[in-house]
């Protein structure tokens, strides 16, 4: 978590609050009026405050609001301003408002008009078009409008939405690759290890950016090549459990390690092992059984740093382990997990169970997923961590595909409220005419603030993705 407050997160809400109060003050009252008076004073000592070294951009982005980079921190008492200023945003098709600089020493009466053009552009049939006409005048140069990007656009590398998508994209097959190489050697042990530790960083930057996204990335599977995806995901996974319950960045760093090498092992186990399609039998179970300690070998023979090679060897040999010590590999001399091994434990079994496998074709939802887990609280994974996890993931997880309570197909694609998930943010997918679904519109399904002017949704269960034939990764890449 970063150490000191950035603008955003100490005046964002304030800031958009004060936008709110004033627009809804003058809406009603006259200029003159105390309450007009009192919410233009409020917003423009914000307004000095935040425009004293840059320009302020309000953006929206996914359901989000940006100020200048930064995504707006969700805060549960702000919840209501943000969602009507959401709302207010949508319905006139507004992408983002830049205060300029020069916005400090704008007229208070052209801060209210400006105000009162932003509320009553929604009587026009294109309000977006209405206000830019609106805004030519001189009095108005202060601030620009733009208007919302389509969900589509926003992956254009041009904003720094975009940028940091496709960082977070180059990252993650980055790290399949490397995961490869390490795993069969084709690169030299030390520039992979090399290599691995600065993915590492790069993953812990990128999900205290934005975890929702990279959770979303954990849909990728790639059926052939299962290995590799699967330990990216479970490194994203367990960094992000991590993260959640409030681990340091350099032990963040190390856990995304263990992540993309605790299955090393399984290299040296047979195909035919791997893939089989029905039950195993003893002597197969024996060779994959080993795949904990062949990786734990494979680890210790990288060339890593002393002080590295002593932090991502526990982890991966434990994650087949329960918290009573059974599991496997059996072992006499440790007593109990250690925590980056219970959590690497968690992450791992919630991505195997997601994914589609030979020997299961349909795999279970994430949310039935979670129940199951549950029910192995304690006997398989140490409870308090795996109640984190189930919190952190939320009933339905980011990634979701879900049955809305209108009979339509959403995926879930965020939670605005990092730590405590409660109302999702759905894409709904439409169906394209020919069976095939495509983006539709972002929908909150929320149980207290429904949007004004939208129904009320509920989800009503999580959806095989396999049953209404998508892959939920392709629309958190944008290729849908
Ligand atoms: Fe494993
Ligand atoms: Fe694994």
């Amino acid at each position: 978590m970063s150490d000191k407050q950035s603008i955003p997160e100490r005046f964002g809400h304030d800031f958009l609050r004060a936008l709110y109060h004033m627009i809804n003050t003058v809406r009603i009252y006259q200029d003159n009026n105390q309450l007009v008076r009192k919410s233009l004073r409020t917003f423009r000592t914000l307004l000095d405050l935040m425009a004293a070294e840059d320009d302020i951009s309000l953006f929206l982005w996914r359901g989000r609001f940006y100020i200048g980079e930064q995504k707006l921190p969700y805060v549960r008492d702000a919840a209501t301003v943000v969602n009507a200023m959401i709302d207010f945003f949508s319905k006139r098709g507004i992408g983002s408002i830049i205060f300029l600089q020069s916005s400090r020493t704008a007229l208070p009466e052209d801060v209210l008009a400006f105000s009162r053009l932003l509320d009553d552009s929604i009587k026009d049939g294109d309000p977006l078009s209405w206000l830019d006409q609106q805004l030519r005048e001189e009095k108005y140069s202060w601030v620009q409008l733009f208007r919302k990007h389509d969900d589509d656009e926003a992956s254009d590398g041009e904003s720094a939405d975009g940028k940091r998508y496709e960082k977070a994209r180059q990252t993650y097959f980055h790290a399949v690759e490397t995961v490869k190489e390490v795993a069969n050697k084709l690169s030299q042990s030390m520039v992979g290890v090399r290599k691995a530790r600065r993915l590492a960083q790069t993953i812990v930057d990128l999900i205290r950016e934005d975890t929702s996204l990279m959770i979303g990335l954990t849909t990728i599977k790639d059926f052939d090549d299962y290995t590799y995806t699967h330990s990216v995901n479970v490194a994203l996974l367990a960094t992000c459990l991590g993260r959640y319950i409030g681990l340091s960045d350099v032990s963040l760093e190390h856990l995304a390690v263990c992540g993309l090498f605790h299955d090393l092992g399984k290299v040296g186990v047979s195909k035919d092992i791997l893939l089989k399609e029905g039950a195993l039998t003893d002597g197969e179970w024996e060779q994959m059984k080993k795949h904990p300690l062949i990786g734990v070998r494979k680890i210790l023979m990288l060339n890593a740093p002393q002080s590295l090679r002593s932090r991502i060897i526990i982890a991966p040999f434990e994650h087949h382990l329960n918290p009573d010590m059974t599991g496997y590999p059996r072992t006499l001399f440790m007593v109990r997990l250690s925590l980056m091994g219970k959590i690497l434990r968690i992450a791992d079994v919630y991505e195997a169970l997601t994914a589609e496998r030979v020997y299961r074709p349909m795999p279970f939802t994430p949310d039935e997923t979670l129940r199951k887990m549950w029910l192995a609280a304690g006997t398989n994974f140490d409870t308090v961590l795996l109640k984190s996890f189930i919190k952190m993931m939320g009933i339905y997880p980011i990634g979701s595909v879900v049955e809305l309570g209108d009979g339509s197909i959403g995926l879930v694609m965020d939670y605005p409220n990092e730590f405590e998930r409660g109302m999702p943010l759905v894409l709904r997918l439409v169906d394209k005419g020919n069976g095939d679904l495509k983006r539709g519109e972002l929908v909150y399904i929320s149980d207290e603030i429904p949007a004004s002017g939208s129904d009320r949704l509920n989800i009503v269960r999580g959806i095989p993705p396999g049953e209404v034939h998508i892959n939920p990764a392709e629309f958190f890449l944008h290729v849908k």
